[in-house]
């Protein structure tokens, strides 16, 4: 299969068409790629797990272009979760509620619940409203792949495998949504992303933070493992500590991934291959997987500076702690 990568003005069409028609179409979000179908067609939804190579009792979420259309496929929603509806949609946020029966079991994974999200991206927004349809979509890489926040990256992962990817230039949020479960009493974060538990704090007074050991995974994907490199990748804690790793696997050719003042912080480290990516919280969140596409195309060996727990630092150390698997320095 060719898979071209059109802008919106040349490919909107066209992704109409292959939308209606039962097939997938990447397109961009402000947090990473996603890969989409039309998610109240079945077979249409197969083929994203397929073209993904994701197991089938992963859910995935449904993207949407208008509040309106929460109602078609959520059921009871609460005034609390009309709330964090309000305050931060469109933007970087899934909310799980519970389903009502026109989602498939295909999506939710056998689920009560759905994941419903609505992007702030205009390509995507233009996309989804063009359609008429909610579109589900995961990200577009191939499972346990990084996440894609470029048209480059999903056409580097999915060439051959999917027929279209909407052109939306470089995603400015960087990592995926906050997902949070609204479909009980008590709102808890089993996802953190850009919208922090302070600020879901604010309006719902308080929320829970998913942490500690998983018994039983609410968000499914959490057991699987995720945004790996194709390299190993190691959290270093200190300069120091950067420094002596990148030096004990110098024949590895290793890169430190790291924020400006931390690569400024010693002349060793300059000297280094290292990516910059940035000078502060944000930059890095907007940065770091396509810093780690970077690292694992040209080097061999990831050290990545600790970012600390406040704000959307401890989002971003949650996807490094994943690729890492846990992995210290
Ligand atoms: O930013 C994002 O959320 C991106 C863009 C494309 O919108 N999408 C994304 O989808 O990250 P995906 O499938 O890669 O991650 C969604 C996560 C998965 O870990 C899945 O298990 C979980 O959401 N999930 C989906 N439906 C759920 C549900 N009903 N209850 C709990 N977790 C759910
Ligand atoms: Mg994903």
């Amino acid at each position: 299969m060719d898979t071209k990568i059109l802008t919106l003005e040349e490919g909107l069409d066209k992704a109409v068409e292959l939308i209606k028609g039962g097939d997938v179409v990447a397109f961009p979000t402000e947090t990473v790629y996603g890969l989409g179908a039309n998610a109240l067609d079945k077979e249409a939804v197969k083929k994203i797990f397929l073209a993904k190579g994701r197991p089938m009792d992963n859910p995935l979420i449904i993207h949407i272009a208008d509040k309106a259309m929460i109602d078609e496929l959520a059921v009871d929603v609460t005034a609390q979760a009309r709330a964090v509806i309000d305050a931060f949609m469109p933007g970087p946020i899934t909310v799980i509620l519970k389903k009502s029966a026109c989602v498939p079991d295909e999506v939710s994974a056998g689920l009560s619940t759905v994941g419903i999200r609505y992007p702030s991206h205009c390509v995507a927004q233009k996309f989804i409203k063009a359609c008429g349809l909610p579109i589900c979509a995961p990200s577009a890489n191939t499972s346990t792949k990084i996440s894609p926040t470029s048209s480059s990256h999903v056409y580097e992962d999915m060439k051959g495998r999917i027929p279209l990817i909407l052109e939306g230039g470089e995603c400015q949020v960087g990592i995926e949504s906050t997902i949070i479960d609204m479909s009980t009493s008590s709102p808890t974060i089993l996802r953190p992303g850009a919208v922090t538990p302070q600020m879901l704090a604010q309006v719902l007074g308080e929320v829970k933070t998913f942490s500690g050991e998983i018994v039983v995974a609410k968000a499914p994907g959490m057991k699987y493992r995720h945004y790996a490199p194709d390299c190993e990748m190691v959290v270093a804690s200190s300069v120091e500590n950067a420094v002596k790793a990148y030096e004990d696997h110098i024949d590895d050719k290793p890169v430190i991934l790291a924020k400006s003042d931390f690569i400024c912080a010693a002349n060793k480290l300059r000297d280094c291959d290292h990516i910059d990516l940035g000078a502060d919280d944000s930059e890095v969140m907007r940065n770091i997987y396509s810093a780690m596409h970077e690292a694992q195309c040209s080097y061999g060996y990831i050290i990545c500076q600790d970012f600390g727990d406040e704000g959307v630092a401890k989002s971003v150390m949650n996807r490094i702690e994943k690729a890492s698997g846990g992995k210290r320095v």
